[in-house]
């Protein structure tokens, strides 16, 4: 769908966008901070993790229905060929993670036998796998890596964006925001 220029992503878009944000920022801190920590330390802040990131997942399925639901505005006019299809390329890569990363996560505890503690509310069960702690411990590595590609890919889409923003003054952020002017 294509419109007119300077038109912004809808309410509920930017909405759910900047809740997902930070909750992957918090989630990727709370993981870095279990690595480093004592032991209790270490369990409580994965519980803290293992509750949001399932929390994550629900939210990017609403988004993605939101999505389809709601055909963004696409810009055609002003992005370079490589920025079009880098951006792309993130923001599909972003949807991936964003469901794989928790999946991977919820997979592997339920390959310990283990269901996910939702802040101490109630438990999501434990997926139908077979129990295998090997197979969960490999899981939680992919896991592990996948994650820190996320965290290099958020370095590089906030890098777009503020350079679009500031340096091309093509008002990309604003689109992403009530307030501005998006020009793009
Ligand atoms: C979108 C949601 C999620 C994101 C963005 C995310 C991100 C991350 C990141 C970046 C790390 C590595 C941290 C480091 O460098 O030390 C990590 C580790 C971990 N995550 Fe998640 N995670 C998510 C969801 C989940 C879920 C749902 C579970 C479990 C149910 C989970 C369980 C774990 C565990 C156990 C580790 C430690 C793995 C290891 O280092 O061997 N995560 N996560
Ligand atoms: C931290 C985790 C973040 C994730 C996972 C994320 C993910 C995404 C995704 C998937 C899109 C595409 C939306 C769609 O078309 O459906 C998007 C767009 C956007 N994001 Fe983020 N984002 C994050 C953080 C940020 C931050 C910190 C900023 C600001 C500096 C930002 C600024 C934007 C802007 C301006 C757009 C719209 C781009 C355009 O008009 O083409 N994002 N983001």
């Amino acid at each position: 769908m294509q419109t007119e220029r300077g038109a912004r992503y809808s309410g509920a878009a930017m909405l759910l966008h900047w809740l997902i944000a930070i909750a992957v920022i918090v989630n990727w801190r709370l993981a870095e901070g279990a690595e480093h920590g004592s032991r209790e330390d270490a369990a409580a802040l994965m519980a803290t993790h293992k509750a949001i990131g399932m929390t994550i997942l629900a939210l990017t399925l609403v988004r993605l229905a939101w999505r389809l639901a709601h055909p963004v505005i696409v810009r055609t006019r002003d992005l370079k060929v490589w920025e079009r299809v880098l951006a792309k390329t993130v923001h599909v890569t972003f949807y991936v993670l964003l469901i794989g990363l928790p999946m991977l996560g919820w997979i592997a505890s339920s390959s310990f036998g283990k269901p996910v503690d939702w802040f101490g509310v109630f438990q999501i069960p434990a997926l139908p796998v077979g129990r295998s702690e090997d197979t969960g411990e490999t899981l939680f590595d992919i896991h592990h890596t996948l994650g820190g590609i996320m965290v290099w890919l958020i370095a590089l889409h906030v890098a777009g964006a503020l350079k679009h923003t500031f340096w091309d003054r093509d008002g990309t952020l604003w689109r992403m925001l009530p307030f501005g002017t998006p020009r793009a």
